[in-house]
C-alpha cells in the first residue's frame, strides 16, 4: 500500500504520519506538503531516514504536481489519499481568508480530481457501478456544523452551518468530497473531528500557546468571558480515528470523531495554570473573536459503533502528559515561534493567539 498523507508536517499530519509508519510498516508513506508557518520537517526528525517514508515540498493546490504524484508516475501506483493540508487558524481567516480558498477549497478539488482521473478503472464508466484504485479520506472538522446552543450534540445529520471563513472553506472541500463521490462513486470518506491537543500542535493555538507563555511567566489572553465550549480530543486517538475509517469506512460516509470533553476555555486555562504552578493574576481578558462559536459537542457514536473506535486517552491524563511534552521540548517551541509570524505572549487583541480553531 502506498499512501499520499497531505499536510504531513503540521500537528496532526505529523502524529498521523508517525502512527502509519509504526502501525503498518509495510505501508509506503509520500507526505505532501507546502512547509507554511504551520509545516515543520523537526515534527518528522524522527522517522526523516525511514526508507518508507518521502517528503515531497508543494502544494495540494498545484494540480500538476498532485498529478505526478497521483498518476503514479513521481512513486509508483498510489492507493489512498489522505487529505489534512489545509490552513487551519480560525483567526488567521477572519485577517485574511483568500488562502484558506485556495489551500482548503482549491487544493481539496485539485486531489478529489486526480484521484477521479487516476483511480478510475480501465474500461469503467463514471457513475453508480465505477471503481476505483484511489481510495480518499478528507480530515474535516466539527466547526463545519457551525455553533450549539447550552444542549445538543452534532450528529452527521446535523446541516452544514459554518461561521468563519476557516469553517466555510472546510465545509465547501466536504461538498466537493461528496460530489465526487455522488457524481462519479469515487470512494469518499470524511472525519468531522472536534478540538486536538497533544505534541507537536503550533504555538498560536490555544493549549501549546498558554503552556508557553506560563512557561515563560507570561500572561496568557482569554477571549471574551472565557466561557466558550470546545470538545477535546487526543491527537493520537484522533489519529487511530482516521486510521479505522480509512480501512473499514463506508464510502460516501462521514464520521463525527470526539472525545466527550467537553471544556469552557477557562476551565483549560485555569487547569494549566494550576499545573505548571502559576498563578491566575496571569489571566489576561481580551476582546472576544468576531463570530465567536459558543460552543461545540461533538456525538461520535456512529464510528464506536460501526467502527469500533473509542478514545484512549482521558482528558485527565491526556493534559498531563502533553504539559510534560511541551515543557520537555522548549527547544521545539521556541524553534517553531522563531520561524512562525507568531503574535508572541501577550497582546491586548491577538490577531492569531488565543483560542484554538
Ligand atoms: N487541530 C484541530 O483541532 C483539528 C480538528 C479537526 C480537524 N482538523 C483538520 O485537520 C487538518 C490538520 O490540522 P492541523 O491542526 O494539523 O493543522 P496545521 O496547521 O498544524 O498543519 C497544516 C499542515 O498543512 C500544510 N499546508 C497548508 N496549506 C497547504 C497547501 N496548500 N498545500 C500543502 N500543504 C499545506 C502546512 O504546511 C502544515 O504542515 C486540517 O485539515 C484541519 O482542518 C484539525
Amino acid at each position: 500500500m502506498r499512501l499520499l498523507i497531505t499536510g504531513g508536517l503540521g500537528f496532526i499530519g505529523s502524529n498521523l504520519v508517525r502512527h502509519m509508519l509504526a502501525t503498518y510498516p509495510s505501508y509506503e508513506i509520500i507526505n505532501l506538503d507546502a512547509q507554511t508557518y504551520a509545516g515543520h520537517p523537526e515534527n518528522l526528525a524522527d522517522v526523516a531516514s525511514n526508507p518508507k517514508y518521502k517528503f515531497v515540498k508543494g502544494r495540494i493546490e498545484d494540480t500538476e504536481l498532485v498529478n505526478e504524484i497521483v498518476s503514479g508516475r513521481m512513486f509508483g501506483k498510489i492507493d489512498g489519499i489522505m487529505n489534512l493540508a489545509a490552513e487551519s487558524h480560525v483567526d488567521r481567516s477572519i485577517e485574511d481568508g483568500a488562502i484558506f480558498v485556495r489551500s482548503n477549497v482549491m487544493g481539496t478539488q485539485a486531489l478529489v480530481e486526480a484521484a477521479f482521473k487516476y483511480g478510475l478503472e480501465p474500461g469503467c464508466k463514471p457513475g453508480p457501478d465505477a471503481k476505483y484504485s484511489i481510495k480518499y479520506m478528507q480530515i474535516s472538522t466539527d466547526e463545519v456544523y457551525g455553533s450549539l446552543g447550552p444542549t445538543g450534540f452534532f450528529t452527521e445529520e446535523t446541516p452544514i452551518q459554518p461561521s468563519s471563513p476557516y469553517s466555510a472553506s472546510k465545509a465547501s472541500s466536504d461538498m466537493i468530497c461528496q460530489a465526487y463521490h455522488h457524481t462519479y462513486n469515487l470512494p469518499v470518506v470524511i472525519t468531522r473531528c472536534s478540538n486536538n491537543y497533544g505534541p507537536y500542535q503550533h504555538p498560536e493555538k490555544l493549549i501549546p500557546l498558554f503552556i508557553n507563555n506560563l512557561m515563560n511567566d507570561k500572561q496568557v489572553p482569554v477571549y471574551g468571558d472565557g466561557a466558550n465550549i470546545r470538545d477535546w480530543l487526543h491527537v493520537e486517538d484522533h489519529c487511530r480515528a482516521i486510521d479505522v475509517v480509512f480501512h473499514k469506512g463506508v464510502s460516501g460516509q462521514v464520521y463525527n470523531v470526539g472525545g466527550n470533553n467537553e471544556k469552557t476555555n477557562m476551565y483549560i486555562t485555569k487547569l494549566l495554570i494550576k499545573e505548571l504552578g502559576k498563578t491566575e493574576a496571569l489571566i489576561k481578558y481580551v476582546a472576544d473573536r468576531l463570530g465567536h462559536d459558543r460552543r461545540y459537542a461533538i456525538d461520535s457514536s456512529k464510528i464506536q459503533r460501526e467502527l469500533g473506535w473509542t478514545p484512549k486517552h482521558t482528558f485527565e491524563t491526556g493534559i498531563k502528559q502533553t504539559i510534560e511534552w511541551y515543557t520537555s521540548n522548549a527547544d521545539w517551541l521556541n524553534l517553531v515561534m522563531s520561524k512562525s509570524n507568531v503574535v508572541p505572549a501577550v497582546a491586548n487583541a491577538p490577531a492569531v493567539a488565543g483560542v484554538a480553531n
